[in-house]
């Protein structure tokens, strides 16, 4: 398997591209399923997630093509067409690779009726249940059964109907999936306390430049009138803000001074604030935001929340910044009961955290060491990679299939400015 060794130390300076959103283009393709024209995506990541999904949509009779897919492409274009849908049948062995498999549930419903979809079961960072997905689907009319470790759901009719739901929590994955199950519905549905992150703007964009009609994009309440069809488009997919978030906290580390070309600065309050809370100097420039840091950065206390309070996928790299922080720092993980799983092998590389249940203090290191570590998750992975740029001497990051999955072009983009990084292929 794949290792990504660091040699530690560097000050990291230039500008680094930012890639389209991983979870913005997880529920944009989906969408395609929707309409029996193309929709054509733009500025999409490379990562293991967007073909794995692609071949997903494959499965079910969705045709795909893939411009701008020569190496140096960043950025790549892809066209998929549901002509007609061949399987309405998301099977275990993709969705067991991929959670975000989930998000076809909702569009095949409004498309062909009926959908069959596995349970995604557990993962790394906790049980992570469908119960909100199933609940807000039915709630416009769907019959859902679940057996053999399958949810079976019927449009009775072949069509969702209007209705509302209150979602208990905020859910991200369940109001994607609500949304588009509801743009075909015959009659309102109305969803309330829907998540508001800028992805599920972005999925609504996509919706309503394919035809949908939906009120109230970017508050807690969505009001969607069903439409009899959608046809095809094309959209952009937003810039990366979590991958935007995660090389701000390797600039802070290293005492830097980077510019994240293409981020928006609009979509990343929480994370911003919380920059400049670590004493970072954070402005917005023509092209994106530039971020730089002189010295120890100050403790923080964060605590994640749904948008637009501080992201819960920002936690472990914020984390690994405040390790080499000059006091104690607070966070606090309210989104997830297990998401601290980065904690022992930062630990392996010299820091002092102690975790207590949801909470965790990050007392500062005058340095940390590097090691041979791995992580079981994505943003997990990522913290690992900021401790080792920092590090003194040699961190390897193993499971790197972890990491390709959510950033484009990791050694990359750092070794362009000044990182000392790189792969080494197992082969
Ligand atoms: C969550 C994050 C999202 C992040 C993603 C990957 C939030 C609100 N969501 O999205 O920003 O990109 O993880 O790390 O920060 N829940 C249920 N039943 C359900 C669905 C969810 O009880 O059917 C609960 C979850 O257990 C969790 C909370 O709701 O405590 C939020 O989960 P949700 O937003 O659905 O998770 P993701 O969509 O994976």
């Amino acid at each position: 398997m794949d290792q990504i060794v660091i040699r530690g130390g560097q000050r990291l300076k230039g500008r680094i591209p930012i890639s389209g959103a991983k979870n913005a283009a997880l529920t944009l393709l989906p969408c395609a399923l929707l309409t029996d024209e193309p929709l054509t995506l733009r500025n999409l990541p490379r990562l293991a997630d967007v073909d794995g999904f692609g071949h997903l949509l494959n499965q079910l009779g969705c045709s795909t093509t893939i411009e701008g897919s020569r190496p140096e492409d960043f950025g790549r274009v892809m066209t998929a067409r549901a002509t007609t849908l061949t399987s309405t049948v998301a099977p275990y062995d993709i969705v067991r690779k991929m959670r975000a498999s989930i998000l076809v549930l909702g569009p095949l419903l409004a498309r062909a009726g009926e959908a069959t979809v596995s349970l995604p079961g557990g993962c790394a960072i906790g049980n992570r249940p469908i119960d909100l997905h199933l609940k807000a689907l039915e709630a416009f009319g769907a019959e859902i059964e679940l057996a053999s470790g399958y949810v079976k759901a019927v449009a009775p009719g072949g069509r969702l109907k209007g209705g509302k739901f209150t979602f208990p929590v905020v859910s991200v994955g369940a109001t994607e999936n609500a949304v588009m199950a509801a743009v075909l519905a015959k009659g309102t549905c109305i969803l309330e306390n829907a998540a508001r992150e800028p992805e599920i703007v972005d999925l609504c964009n996509c919706l309503v430049a394919m035809g949908a009609s939906i009120d109230g994009i970017g508050t807690e309440t969505l009001t969607i009138e069903g439409v009899d069809r959608l046809h095809g488009a094309t959209y952009r997919v937003m810039a990366d803000r979590i991958e935007a978030g995660s090389y701000a906290c390797a600039a802070v580390i290293t005492e830097g001074d980077v510019e994240l070309v293409g981020a928006q600065a609009n979509e990343m309050d929480a994370t911003l604030a919380a920059l400049r809370q670590a004493g970072a100097t954070v402005e917005e420039t023509k092209t994106g935001i530039r971020v730089a840091m002189s010295g120890r950065a100050e403790p923080v206390t964060l605590s994640t929340a749904p948008y637009p309070g501080f992201a819960t996928d920002m936690q472990a790299q914020f984390m690994a910044m405040a390790t080499l922080g000059s006091g104690a720092s607070l966070f606090t993980e309210t989104i997830f009961e297990n998401r601290y799983m980065h904690v022992p092998e930062l630990a392996r590389m010299g820091c002092d955290i102690d975790v207590r249940g949801r909470s965790a203090v990050v007392r500062g290191v005058d340095h940390l060491v590097g090691a041979p570590v791995m992580a079981t998750d994505l943003r997990a992975s990522m913290s690992l990679i900021i401790a080792g740029l920092a590090a003194q001497g040699q961190t390897e990051v193993n499971r790197v299939y972890h990491l390709d999955r959510g950033y484009e072009r990791l050694e990359e983009k750092l070794q362009s400015v000044g990182a000392d990084i790189e792969r080494i292929s197992a082969g």
